[in-house]
């Protein structure tokens, strides 16, 4: 067997034989088949990279048929079980789990990162005081890295470092930051003596500067384990936007910005936001047999169903399931969770979502525990930016350090107008 691919052009009957590499061919390979000498060339068409490779990378591997999702080698269920999300993310960034030492100074740097400048708050102030918490997310991202011109240097270790540390421990104060503004509550200040998760719990929570307030353990653990799910997932929308703008030698606070921007769209990471609605909307389950008669006429989507990769039951939703009713020990039960519940046993047994292989994913169910946990549905987006930022980071330096990639750019077909005059 040869790893080639021999491609007959029947416009001119000239055969190609073009290499196979990592079961992949080259795009750019294409190119010498050409009808015409002056031909550009044949290209690929495949809008939304629906089957193109734009990377190889190393940090997460998917096989979306059989419902699997690795990080650097390691299924996401054992990690969720033994680890916790910054030596998931520092798994994620580095390619190997933490020693014992290496994960206090991973530790020590992130926490003792997490204080924004006084005029971040002020940049903050000026956000309207209904301004969405992702729009004020994204807009403090941005503005970061005027705060950090030394971000530029992106080709040095230590300086890319130093930002990694500053995006990882002060995305959640921004977070916060941007909640406590939209409720016209006093900002509150990260406690360094509190674990990532319920760090973020009593910069959210906290009454008051002057009210102790401690986050309630299962619940701060609970956090933990939605961040590990949502800290990678390959090639998806978000990721592709972090690796594009990287490519463009921009600094990793404005990539993060672009990668939150992408983030933000209801069809990445504001589907939960989309799901609470849609649950709230249809209100009981009687309501349900009426929802799918839509949904089969093409009239509306199942939000939180159906993925680009997962043609099968999304690892992260089977998780969410469990925790979901950890947090509802503490909580009380979310109504909504029935509703969600009765839905996918509709759907699941419906040859309509068979046979576009429509499972759960991850936003199915992470939207009601989130609103259990008390955060308002416009902090979803937000919720799952916090973690993704360890993924972002992660691809971001892959491709910058990786010598085969360039500024991203890709081809199009143009059928407009030829060359005309007025
Ligand atoms: N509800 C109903 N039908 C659906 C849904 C859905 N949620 N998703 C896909 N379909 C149908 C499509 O209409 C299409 O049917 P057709 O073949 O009759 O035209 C078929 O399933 C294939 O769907 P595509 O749109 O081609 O799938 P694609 O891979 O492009 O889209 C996406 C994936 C965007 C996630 C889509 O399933 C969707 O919009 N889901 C709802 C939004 C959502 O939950 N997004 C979260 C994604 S996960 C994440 O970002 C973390």
């Amino acid at each position: 067997m040869t790893d080639t691919l021999t491609v007959r052009d029947d416009r001119t009957g000239k055969e190609y034989k073009i290499q196979i590499q990592d079961g992949a061919v080259k795009a750019m390979d294409l190119r010498q088949i050409k009808a015409s000498e002056k031909d550009f060339g044949l290209m690929t068409y495949d809008p939304a990279f629906q089957n193109t490779a734009s990377c190889k990378s190393r940090i997460t591997f998917i096989d979306g048929d059989a419902g699997i999702l690795r990080y650097r080698g390691y299924p996401i269920e054992e990690l969720a079980e033994k680890k916790n999300y910054l030596e998931v993310a520092y798994l994620v960034l580095h390619g190997e789990l933490p020693t014992k030492s290496e994960y206090e100074d991973w530790v020590h740097s992130v926490t003792y990162h997490t204080m924004v400048h006084e005029n971040v708050k002020k940049f903050m102030d000026g956000f309207h005081h209904d301004a969405h918490p992702m729009g004020m997310l994204v807009g403090t991202l941005g503005a970061l890295s005027t705060f950090y011109p030394d971000a530029k240097n992106i080709f040095d270790a230590e300086s890319r470092n130093l930002q990694i540390y500053r995006l990882i421990a002060k995305i959640p104060t921004l977070a916060a930051f941007a909640y406590r503004h939209s409720r016209g509550m006093p900002y509150i200040h990260p406690s360094n003596d509190l674990g990532y998760a319920a760090n973020f719990l009593s910069m959210m929570y906290t009454p008051s500067p002057t009210t102790k307030y401690e986050p309630n353990e299962t619940l701060a653990k609970a956090l933990d384990v939605l961040f590990i799910l949502h800290a990678d997932h390959e090639q998806n929308c978000s990721a592709n936007a972090m690796r594009s703008i990287g490519s463009s030698h921009a600094d990793p606070f404005s990539a993060a910005a672009g990668a939150a921007a992408a983030l933000y769209g209801p069809l990445h990471g504001g589907a939960n936001e989309e799901v609470i609605r849609m649950l709230t909307e249809i209100g009981s389950v009687e309501k349900i047999p009426e929802v799918i008669a839509q949904v089969k006429d093409g009239k509306r989507l199942l939000m939180g169903f159906g993925h680009r990769v997962y043609k099968n039951y999304d690892p992260r939703a089977r998780i969410i399931k469990k925790v979901a009713e950890e947090v509802f020990q503490v909580t009380g039960r979310n109504r909504l969770l029935d509703i969600a519940l009765a839905l996918e046993k509709v759907a699941l047994s419906d040859d309509y979502f068979i046979k576009r292989k429509l499972y759960p994913n991850v936003d199915f169910y992470s939207g009601i525990i989130y609103q259990a946990m008390k955060f308002p549905s416009d902090m979803f987006p937000v919720l799952f930016a916090i973690p993704r930022m360890s993924g972002w980071l992660a691809q971001w330096q892959e491709g910058l350090l990786d010598p085969e990639q360039k500024i991203a750019r890709p081809r199009q077909l143009y059928l407009g107008s030829p060359e005309r005059h007025i």
